[in-house]
């Protein structure tokens, strides 16, 4: 059974998260989407809500769950028993960041693999901070988030002029 974590704060996840996830679940059996504190950033929707918008966007996805963890990701991933992380490159800038990531959690963790998918780039500059500075500015969001997310944030006022 090849299992692979994808990890995130997906606040709020996007059309390039969600490319990447279906992605993951034609490589392996069983991938779970993992929402995750990141320290350096502040957040925008609480991590509930943010594990129910992947839920929303992944319905169908048969061989997708979404999990909440706020420690560490290797603790996770000793836990639950999975070895593989994967992680999506927009950008030479994010491959910087994620290198050391990697590394980190390969020192934490010996033997964890980190996996990287390079972005379609239709989706290269989206990202969730993009995300919410559009919501802040009650932007158009089609294109950015999934439909079924769109819509929902839609109903509670946010996103659209
Ligand atoms: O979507 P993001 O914000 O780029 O995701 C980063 C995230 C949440 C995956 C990263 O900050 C993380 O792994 N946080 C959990 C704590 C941890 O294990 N950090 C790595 C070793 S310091």
């Amino acid at each position: 059974m090849k299992k692979a974590v994808y990890p995130g704060s997906f606040d709020p996840i996007t059309t390039g998260h969600l490319e990447i996830i279906k992605r993951t679940a034609r490589l392996f059996d069983e991938v779970i989407v993992l929402v995750m504190k990141n320290v350096n950033k502040h957040g925008m929707f609480d991590y509930q809500r943010r594990v129910e918008m992947i839920e929303t966007a992944c319905r169908g996805l048969e061989n997708v769950t979404v999990d909440l963890h706020t420690g560490l990701l290797t603790s996770y991933m000793k836990e639950y028993d999975v070895s593989t992380i994967i992680k999506g490159l927009r950008s030479s800038i994010d491959f910087e960041y994620e290198k050391e990531m990697a590394l980190v959690n390969e020192k934490l963790s010996p033997g964890i693999e980190t996996v990287f998918l390079i972005s379609n780039p239709e989706y290269e500059m989206i990202s969730s901070s993009i995300v919410r500075e559009l919501i802040s500015y009650g932007a158009d969001l089609s294109g950015f988030v999934p439909s079924s997310i769109q819509k929902i944030l839609r109903e509670e006022g946010l996103g659209d002029e």
